[in-house]
């Protein structure tokens, strides 16, 4: 299967590193003009230079906005009018004992991993379905289904992002737009790679380091190892596919069968 992009735009939100850099880099591959998106200049200007290092022809809009923010929303907005593929990725996460997540975290958790991501459907989507044609994609988790004791509220954002898609796929009925949600399983970026390190012996290389920590510390997954932020990519890729078109509505897993469930 050859996915052809070119034409098409995609913003990805928290781009500037793992598993959003992963997605830009391979919508570029794919010919789709790409907006990266992070809070600073800096982290931006550095990621597009990574960017363009990996895909010399790639097209590229600096997006440097909090979208976590109603203003951050409106100025990645007024930078990008329009997009035909909108990856909802952006999402913070952080473990937390139950009892003593605050208010203030409760909230900050929806504001960032959920509301950002429903104001730029808001923003995008009548587009979307005016020209006939869109991808809304949202970055779920395993932690969705099997929410983490050690972070209740991140699971309960994801959730919550698994009600959002499923239900603006609804408002998106047969318009030519499609919205999913992809469920990532346990993947090997920085912030992972650290956890290891934190957990196993130091000493181990990382490839004994991985199977060590799934083993002992995620020991439901199937694939017993972490996934590479690329093999996240390729379904997002495949999504924003005009061969994806009879895909919408669905959670689709990219969890290396860390979820014990048939569906979805
Ligand atoms: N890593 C995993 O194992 C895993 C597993 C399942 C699901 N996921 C999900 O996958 C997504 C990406 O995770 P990740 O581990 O790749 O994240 P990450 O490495 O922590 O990267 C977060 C990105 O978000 C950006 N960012 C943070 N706050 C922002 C804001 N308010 N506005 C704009 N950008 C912001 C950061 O850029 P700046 O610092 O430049 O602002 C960075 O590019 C998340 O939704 C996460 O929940 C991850």
């Amino acid at each position: 299967m050859q996915v052809n992009l070119t034409g098409r735009t995609a913003l990805v939100t928290g781009s500037t590193q793992g598993i959003g850099a992963a997605i830009t880099t391979a919508l570029a591959r794919s010919g789709a003009t790409v907006a990266v998106n992070g809070r600073t200049s800096d982290s931006v200007t550095a990621a597009v230079k990574r960017l363009r290092a990996e895909v010399p022809d790639a097209e590229v809009v600096p997006v440097a906005a909090d979208i976590a923010t109603e203003e951050g929303a409106e100025l990645a907005v007024e930078l990008l009018p329009e997009v035909d593929v909108l990856v909802n990725n952006l999402g913070i996460f952080e473990p937390r004992p139950a009892l003593e997540i605050t208010d203030e975290e409760w909230r900050r958790y929806f504001e960032v991993n959920v509301l950002a991501a429903v104001r730029l459907t808001r923003a995008y989507l009548p587009g979307m379905t005016g020209r006939g044609w869109g991808r809304v994609q949202y970055i779920a988790s395993d932690s969705a289904v099997v929410i983490p004791a050690e972070m209740i509220h991140y699971g309960m954002s994801k959730t919550a992002l698994l009600a959002v898609s499923r239900g603006f796929a609804k408002e998106a009925a047969g318009t030519g737009v499609t919205v999913n949600a992809v469920i990532a399983g346990p993947t090997h970026t920085g912030g992972v790679e650290d956890l290891v390190y934190e957990l196993v012996d130091r000493d181990l290389a990382w490839d004994e380091a991985q199977r060590v920590f799934m083993r002992k510390h995620r020991p439901q997954s199937l694939l017993q190892r972490l996934i590479e932020p690329e093999e996240i990519a390729h379904m997002v890729v495949y999504l924003s596919s005009p061969q994806a078109s009879a895909t919408t509505g669905g959670a689709v897993r990219v969890d290396g069968g860390y979820v014990d469930s048939i569906l979805p």
